[in-house]
């Protein structure tokens, strides 16, 4: 596999470009959802500096957000749609950028060391199949930059892992 070379210190544009096509890199050809997740996780984990928690909750059953493949602390497994963050983001179709999680009603604190989270929903053809959520100790971690860096490696998964 192409060895990982991401300069975590990097402006934010360029480094979600470098992650983007870092990220098409590993998945290219690979159809198994779970190994393609699993290192979307880890590629963003360790690449993105200040945050303490990435990955994935896949939607189950219409309503219920079920945890995936992610790295960080273990995680509550299960959040229905519209509640918490990751639940709000679902039930929204759309980004949730939280600068403060103990200000955002409904928040489900999984680790006391986050403070700051993006969930950003993962749609293919109009559907919502789950969510990406990343977490941050750093208060007002994640701003515009980020949020368009992580839509666009959302995207990225949308079209090239649930599009196979
Ligand atoms: N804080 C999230 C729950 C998931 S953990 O952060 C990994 C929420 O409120 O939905």
């Amino acid at each position: 596999m192409e060895t990982l070379r991401i300069d975590s210190q990097q402006a934010k544009p360029a480094l979600y470009a470098a992650l983007t096509q870092q990220l098409r890199a590993l998945v290219h050809g690979e159809p198994d959802t779970i190994a393609n997740l699993a290192n979307a996780a880890s590629l963003l984990f360790y690449s993105l500096p200040d945050i303490n928690w990435a990955g994935f909750y896949l939607l189950k059953e219409d309503d219920m957000l079920v945890v995936g493949p992610f790295q960080g602390r273990p995680a509550c497994v299960r959040i229905p749609v519209g509640t918490g963050v990751c639940g709000t983001a679902a039930a929204r179709r759309a980004t949730v950028v939280v600068p403060n999680v103990h200000e955002f009603a409904g928040h489900i604190a999984c680790d006391s060391a986050s403070n700051a989270e993006i969930v950003v929903p993962l749609m293919r053809d109009g559907r919502l199949i789950g969510v990406l959520d990343v977490d941050s100790p750093t208060f007002s971690r994640f701003d515009a930059q980020d949020q368009a860096g992580l839509e666009e490696f959302a995207a990225v998964l949308s079209s090239e892992v649930f599009g196979m």
